[in-house]
């Protein structure tokens, strides 16, 4: 059971961890008379800014889900252009990064990229790794579905290996295992556009994360929205399972 920051005692802290569903860059446009791919641009430009801002609020972690499992069944033309605006916003964004102390990290099965694309984005995360200030995680060709699968797999060849046994098989074990592994879990679940869906997104890590649900589109989404969103989680009370009482008394050790 999560003890270690159950008690949310500084409860101005904000969020270590933010994990964003970027979603109604298509609606943005489509309201303008405008083709989709100058929305998914235009959410180009709110990442940046919203990366800007977490760096200056010195979140830890932002992990912004960049594109599915399942966007690959968009029509061949958009899924082109998202490849494309994927590869060109690392391409500009990396030295960025680095120059302002930020590590890139990527999760999700990127064999289906191109050599060209997975080149630049093994690129990215090492020319960033040593850096301390924030860890921006791009979530691209991910599923929690998918995450899992591949976390039991490891596991799974483990055991064949007589590297670890059954009963070794725990919550942490599985943790280590998962794309985020040495990452901690979200503390704020943001998804923009409207629905209100998890559509695949750290199944198992957002257990007990708090979720905020906006109908703004993503590129309308800037450092006002994100802050209404911290205000949000800020006023919650975070009891992973233990009563109120508890929690406002500390009476149980972390
Ligand atoms: C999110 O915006 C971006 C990606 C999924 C890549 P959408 O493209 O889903 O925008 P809507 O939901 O159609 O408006
Ligand atoms: C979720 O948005 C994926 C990303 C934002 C990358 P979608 O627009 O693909 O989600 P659904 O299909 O509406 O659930
Ligand atoms: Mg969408």
């Amino acid at each position: 059971m999560p003890t270690d920051d159950f008690n949310n005692p500084e409860s101005d802290n904000i969020p270590r961890h933010i994990a964003i569903i970027m979603d109604g860059n298509g609606r943005w446009a489509q309201k303008r008379f405008m083709p989709r791919a100058v929305g998914h641009q235009a959410g180009v430009k709110a990442v940046r800014k919203i990366v800007e801002y977490c760096a200056k609020q010195k979140v830890e972690v932002l992990t912004l889900f960049a594109f599915s499992s399942e966007n690959w069944r968009r029509p061949e033309a958009e899924v082109s252009l998202l490849m494309a605006l994927f590869m060109a916003t690392l391409q500009r964004e990396i030295n960025k990064l680095d120059r302002n102390n930020i590590r890139l990290r990527f999760i999700g099965d990127r064999t289906a990229f191109s050599d060209k694309l997975q080149e630049k984005m093994a690129e990215g995360e090492a020319q960033t790794q040593d850096n301390t200030a924030l860890t921006v995680v791009v979530a691209a060709n991910y599923g929690g579905h998918w995450d899992m699968c591949q976390a039991f797999q490891k596991v799974a060849d483990k055991i064949a290996t007589g590297e670890l046994k059954n009963q070794s098989i725990s919550e942490q074990l599985i943790n280590e295992h998962l794309s985020t592994a040495g990452l901690p879990d979200p503390d704020l679940f943001i998804r923009t556009g409207g629905e209100q869906r998890v559509s695949n997104f750290m199944l198992w890590q957002l257990a007990y994360t708090e979720l905020y649900f906006t109908p703004t589109l993503w590129p309308d989404f800037d450092q006002n929205s994100l802050e209404d969103a911290i205000k949000s989680f800020k006023s919650r009370q975070r009891r992973f399972g233990h009563t109120s009482e508890q929690v406002l008394n500390k009476s149980v050790t972390q």
